[in-house]
């Protein structure tokens, strides 16, 4: 597989799975209010909301959901295969972005779709994509972890600048029917989710849904993990569910590579109103 990348709209993606049409089919996509939309930059832990969501929504059928790979179950706008998945999913549709906000804050703006933010601490981040970088068949290869920081910091990427994405969610959510997510607080999954779902859940459904949807069993579930995916990933090279945790950028990055993160986290998103907490 080829592992060049193209400037799409603005945004870095390899071209073995995006095309101009895929990223037109998403900017002219036709929203429906009943729709739900999960927009994250990659690596924010995607899977591990899109499970939680489309278990949420049908939680008479777990079991079988739980069969189902998360991409069909919450298919994502701009690739290249969802223009033949989205025509199956049911109502409310469970959709998928990695796209920047302002792709679509404008039709959102006036709409009802309900439209869930994914965060999560950049230098974790950066450290699962590093390890994606290398794991997939799909995109570049790098040096070093510090070729891969600099590019990173620099937007070069898949999917481009974290920052640019992170302050275009932080920008419009309050604007939009939203609700704005960390990974950090993803292990206390919240009833308040289920009311913004319209769903009623009882003790024992949270309970099957948190089990459903924990790292283990999500790892260990060959419909999930795409250990199956010898085509996309080299399986030799790590993994898809790789560890799960906070803070493993401390296992990688240098004092130097840290203070340099800080600075420029700073100079981009320091005027904005959210903070992580570094010490996760
Ligand atoms: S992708 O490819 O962009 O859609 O990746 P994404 O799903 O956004 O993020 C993958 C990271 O999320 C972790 N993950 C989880 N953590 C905890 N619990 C659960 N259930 C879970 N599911 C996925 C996954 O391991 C990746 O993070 P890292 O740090 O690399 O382990």
């Amino acid at each position: 597989k080829t592992k060049v990348m193209e400037v799409f709209e603005g945004i870095p993606l390899p071209v073995a799975l995006f095309s101009k049409e895929n990223l037109h089919f998403a900017s002219k996509f036709q929203f429906q209010d009943t729709d739900i939309l999960l927009v994250s930059y990659p690596k924010s832990g995607t899977h591990w909301v899109q499970q939680i969501l489309s278990l949420m929504l049908n939680k008479e059928d777990l079991q079988n959901q739980n069969n189902i790979p998360t991409f069909t179950r919450a298919p994502l706008l701009e690739n290249f295969s969802f223009q033949k998945e989205w025509i199956k999913i049911p109502e409310p549709r469970l959709l998928t972005t990695h796209l920047p906000a302002n792709f679509f804050s404008n039709k959102l703006k006036n709409s009802k779709v309900r439209v869930v933010f994914l965060v999560r601490n950049p230098k974790d981040v950066l450290v699962s994509s590093y390890h994606f970088h290398n794991f997939s068949k799909f995109l570049p290869d790098f040096n070093s972890f510090d070729d891969f920081f600099h590019h990173f910091i620099e937007g070069k990427v898949c999917y481009g600048s974290w920052f640019n994405h992170t302050k275009s969610s932080l920008g419009v959510w309050h604007e939009l029917n939203s609700f704005l997510i960390t990974y950090e607080d993803l292990s206390q999954l919240s009833r308040t989710w289920a009311i913004f779902l319209g769903q009623k859940l009882e003790p024992d459904d949270m309970e099957n849904i948190l089990h459903y949807s924990s790292f283990s069993s999500m790892s260990q579930n060959d419909c999930l993990n795409y250990s199956s995916s010898i085509d996309l990933f080299d399986h030799s090279k790590g993994k898809f569910f790789r560890r799960g945790v906070t803070g493993n950028w401390k296992e990688h990055f240098s004092p130097e590579q840290n203070d340099k993160f800080n600075n420029i986290y700073q100079e981009e998103l320091g005027d904005l109103n959210f903070k992580f907490d570094w010490s996760l």
